[in-house]
């Protein structure tokens, strides 16, 4: 299997580029390090230092052709999504457009986002559920 995982040097996705490597997925990360780290990365894993919002991740995922693509790249701070609507907007909404339509090029059939469990606001459940009702209360 090959795995692109975008934020795989972040805290979440550098986790996720060690599992697929264990379980022996050819893995490309595609990172810009603007919170994580290249440290943080497999070294059996291929590095792309690129922004999704950048339109050269179309030609990328073309040439890496993933079976399934892992969507963690992400602004999660949310002091400054509220400080930097614009700027939290142009990578959590525009940046995850443009890796959609680098997807829908090349043809890739599987998908999966982190999201957060911020989507469901001050809900407290053990639990939650895809199903449940958002009610996020910042950006
Ligand atoms: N940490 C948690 O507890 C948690 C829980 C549930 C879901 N999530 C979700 O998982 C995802 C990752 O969270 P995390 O905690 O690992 O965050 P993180 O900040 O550690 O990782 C995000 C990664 O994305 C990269 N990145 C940021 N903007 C980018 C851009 N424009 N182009 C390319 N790369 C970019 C950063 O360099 C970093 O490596 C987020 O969507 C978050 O909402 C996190």
């Amino acid at each position: 299997m090959r795995a692109l995982v975008t934020g795989g040097a972040g805290f979440i996705g550098s986790h996720m580029v060690d599992e697929l490597v264990s379980a022996g997925a050819e893995v490309h990360v595609l990172d810009n390090l603007s919170t994580g780290s290249k440290r943080n990365v497999n070294p059996r894993a291929f590095f792309h230092e690129v922004d999704i919002r950048n339109e050269a991740i179309r030609s990328l995922v073309s040439d890496i052709r993933p079976d399934v693509v892992f969507h963690m790249a992400a602004q999660v701070d949310v002091q400054r999504s509220v400080k930097q609507p614009q700027e939290d907007a142009s990578i959590n909404l525009v940046g995850t457009v443009n890796l959609l339509e680098a997807c829908r090029q090349a043809e890739v059939r599987k998908i999966i986002y982190a999201s957060s469990c911020a989507v469901y606001g001050n809900t407290v459940k053990e639990r939650m559920e895809e199903t449940d009702p958002a009610a996020p209360i910042s950006y």
